[in-house]
């Protein structure tokens, strides 16, 4: 392989580590400010300022930066094809990690335009992001699969419009206006984004004679799902009460039956696979997909009005800090480690021939990495336990729990790191 060649993969591979290397710091910064929040969250106060910086630490500067340097990484490489801008997706970075820090700083300081401010640069971003794979699209083999992944943005720019609205004090369906913010930020957006990619993703990481994971069936209901949802929502907000309930509810139904279809795909595809063993974190992060089914009918049940509000926001927490959270993580773990790999003894790397190449799945300190993922669900399950019944000590048991989670996690990425 040619020596440009060869700087511009590992530019390539060391543009996506910078995006989940900081990801990875923000959601440190998220759970020490859950801590902060735990006796508010189980008072019911649920626009705390520590509070409304924490999620938003966790749905921007977590999950948003470490899903736009995935991007980067899987269009081009599992649809096939080449990025077209390493230096755009620098630009790009820049203004995710301003919009990252802009929003917990204005609800923090209790300016909330500045909050405006975080989500306009990171419509910015986004946009930037859109082109540059927009651009990429040209080379892609599997153009078809990789469009279906944009299909998703329109939940995010929603959720984002939304949310710049309410940080100016304007409320454009009235009451109904945080919940479709939410809704559709975490189900329509982050969720509706990993059933679409998994399969895609699981495909290229593992063989199997079963070809229906490239079906895009499970995805079109998702999305149909998603939209008939919102939509039911948007209504309600409007006064329409009598058709919006079947609506949110026919849209529901929808989402959970192609979620359904994913999982039952992805047990097909690993039963009939080539080779026998499967790598450890393959199997955590099957089971965060399947963990999450349940998750969401739980939403589903609370947005259709059968859950008391404290159940609600606990329904929440375990949404974000416990599925994905979980699947995020685990991703990460897997993504980040090949291109550790891949960086430093992929592609004729190696400086040194006569070390030891350790193999792919021995770079991730295992057990470490385990401990850890379980130690921030059952973060996530005691501060959702707390915030349900009103127990302080619960939720900032939890919140601890949470954060020592993440700093064995960050542990386990420095071995990796000096592997
Ligand atoms: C995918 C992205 C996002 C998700 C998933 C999300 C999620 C949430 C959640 C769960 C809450 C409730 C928090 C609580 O009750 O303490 C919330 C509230 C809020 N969010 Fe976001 N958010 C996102 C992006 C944004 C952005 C970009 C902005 C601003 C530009 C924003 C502005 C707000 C505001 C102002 C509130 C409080 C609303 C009120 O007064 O009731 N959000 N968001």
């Amino acid at each position: 392989m040619s020596a440009t060649n060869q700087n511009f993969l590992s530019s390539r591979f060391r543009i996506t580590r910078v995006y989940m290397l900081t990801g990875v710091g923000f959601l440190g910064a998220c759970w020490f400010f859950l801590i902060q929040a735990a006796e508010s969250l189980s008072r019911g106060r649920w626009l705390d300022s520590s509070l409304l910086a924490a999620v938003h630490l966790f749905v921007i500067g977590y999950a948003m930066i470490v899903v736009h340097g995935a991007m980067l990484q899987i269009v081009p490489v599992a649809f096939q094809g080449r990025l077209y801008s390493i230096r755009l997706g620098y630009v790009q970075y820049a203004l995710i990690v301003l919009g990252a820090v802009a929003l917990p700083l204005g609800f923090l300081v209790d300016v909330w335009r500045i909050a405006a401010v975080g989500g306009l640069l990171l419509i910015l971003s986004t946009v930037i992001l859109l082109w540059n794979l927009g651009q990429t699209l040209r080379t892609l083999k599997k153009k078809g699969e990789a469009l279906l992944l944009a299909a998703a943005f329109p939940f995010f720019f929603v959720t984002v419009l939304l949310g710049v609205s309410m940080s100016l004090g304007r409320f454009p369906a009235g009451e109904g206006t945080l919940p479709l913010h939410m809704m559709s930020g975490i189900v329509g957006w982050f969720t509706t984004l990993i059933l679409l990619i998994s399969p895609r993703l699981m495909g290229f990481f593992v063989s199997s004679r079963y070809k229906g994971l490239r079906k895009s069936g499970p995805g079109f209901l998702v999305l149909a799902g998603m939209a008939a949802v919102l939509a039911g929502e948007a209504l309600k907000a409007g006064g329409r009460v009598a058709v919006s309930g079947g609506l949110s509810a026919a849209g529901w139904l929808l989402y959970l039956i192609g979620y359904a279809w994913v999982l039952v795909d992805l047990y097909r595809h690993f039963r009939h696979r080539r080779r026998r063993e499967v790598e450890w974190v393959l199997k955590w992060i099957l089971g965060g997909l399947y963990g999450g089914w349940p998750v969401v009918a739980a939403w589903a049940f609370a947005s259709l009005g059968g859950l008391r509000e404290n159940w609600a926001a606990s329904g929440l927490l375990l949404s974000l800090l416990g599925f994905l959270q979980w699947n995020i993580g685990a991703f990460m773990a897997k993504i980040l480690l090949f291109l550790r790999w891949m960086g430093r003894y992929g592609h004729g790397a190696a400086k040194d021939s006569s070390k030891r190449i350790p193999a792919l799945q021995e770079m991730m300190p295992r057990r470490m990495t385990v401990v850890s993922l379980t130690g921030s669900a059952a973060g996530a399950v005691l501060l959702a336990l707390g915030t349900g019944l009103g127990q302080g000590a619960l939720t900032f048991s939890g919140a601890a729990l949470g954060t020592a989670a993440w700093v064995l996690y960050g542990l386990a990425l420095l071995i990796m790191y000096r592997r």
